[in-house]
């Protein structure tokens, strides 16, 4: 599938030179300069950095969690104020995400304990539970089940609030290399099958060459995107095909070379 046209529409995010400081123990720090960028609906774009560079904090600006100090930040051509349910958050840390004492489809029905009768969350919670395969597992504790189970739990507990967006902070980042690429090819099927728009960040080159529509490359501190680099793949991507086409290794190569990675280490 092509990346969706964006003539005459609305961006889900348009964040207008935004900035961010933060005050830590040493004061206030600029954290992120002049971050300038839409993405739109129904898009993946994948954030990509080295540790330190603002990753995490950018998409808590994107999710509500951190106000901007200058510029702004548009969800749908509405100020973002603060979390609501259009935007949900997958954490990389799956283990703390989930409470251990509730089993896998109370876990995934916990949001929406407030505001949806009973009946409307068995749906949702199977709906989900099957969008990530886990169908099977609803009563199991998370603690029974693998790394990479637990974190289609988490998957899945973000797409029972139908959300317009997920943002997910180097979701993949704790599995094995197996378990990681089994994931990537879920996200994509979910982003099919829901038309969710995902914002997502990695560290990882390829990860974010393999599932994005566009990759923004984010260095330096403060933050900034020092680049953008479309990634016209054919969809759907295949683990082993997309990552032989010479416009993968392109890809890859460009993004290698903006966060210098042939000299670096
Ligand atoms: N709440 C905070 N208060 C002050 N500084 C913070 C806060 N959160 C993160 N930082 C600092 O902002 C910088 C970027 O952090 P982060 O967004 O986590 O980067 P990344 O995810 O790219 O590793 C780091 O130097 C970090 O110490
Ligand atoms: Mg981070």
């Amino acid at each position: 599938m092509a990346a969706p046209s964006s003539a005459g529409q609305v961006p889900t995010y348009r964040l207008n030179h935004a900035s961010v400081v933060l005050s830590g123990a040493s004061g206030e720090r600029q954290i992120l300069d002049d971050i300038h960028f839409d993405v739109r609906p129904g898009e993946i774009v994948g954030i990509v950095g080295r540790s330190g560079t603002g990753k995490t904090t950018l998409l808590r600006v994107l999710g509500g969690l951190v106000g901007v100090s200058e510029g702004s930040v548009e969800l749908d051509g509405k100020q973002v104020r603060g979390p609501d349910g259009r935007a949900v958050t997958v954490f990389q840390d799956y283990a703390n995400a989930l409470l251990p004492w509730r089993t896998v489809e109370r876990n995934v029905g916990l949001p929406l304990e407030r505001g949806t009768s009973a009946a409307e969350r068995r749906e949702r919670v199977a709906e989900a539970l099957s969008l990530v395969g886990l169908a099977d597992y609803a009563k199991e504790h998370p603690r029974r089940l693998s790394g990479g189970m637990q974190q289609r739990v988490q998957i899945a507990r973000a797409l029972a609030m139908r959300p317009q967006v997920l943002l997910m902070d180097e979701p993949f980042g704790a599995l094995d290399a197996m378990t990681r690429a089994g994931l990537q090819d879920e996200m994509l099927a979910v982003r099919e099958r829901t038309s969710a728009t995902i914002v997502f960040i990695t560290h990882d080159i390829d990860e974010a060459a393999y599932l994005s529509d566009r990759v923004l490359v984010i260095s330096g501190a403060p933050g900034r995107i020092i680049e953008e680099i479309a990634c016209p793949l054919p969809r759907p991507r295949q683990q082993l095909t997309t990552r032989e086409l010479p416009e993968y290794l392109d890809i890859r190569h460009r993004l290698g070379l903006a966060l210098g990675a042939d000299g670096g280490h």
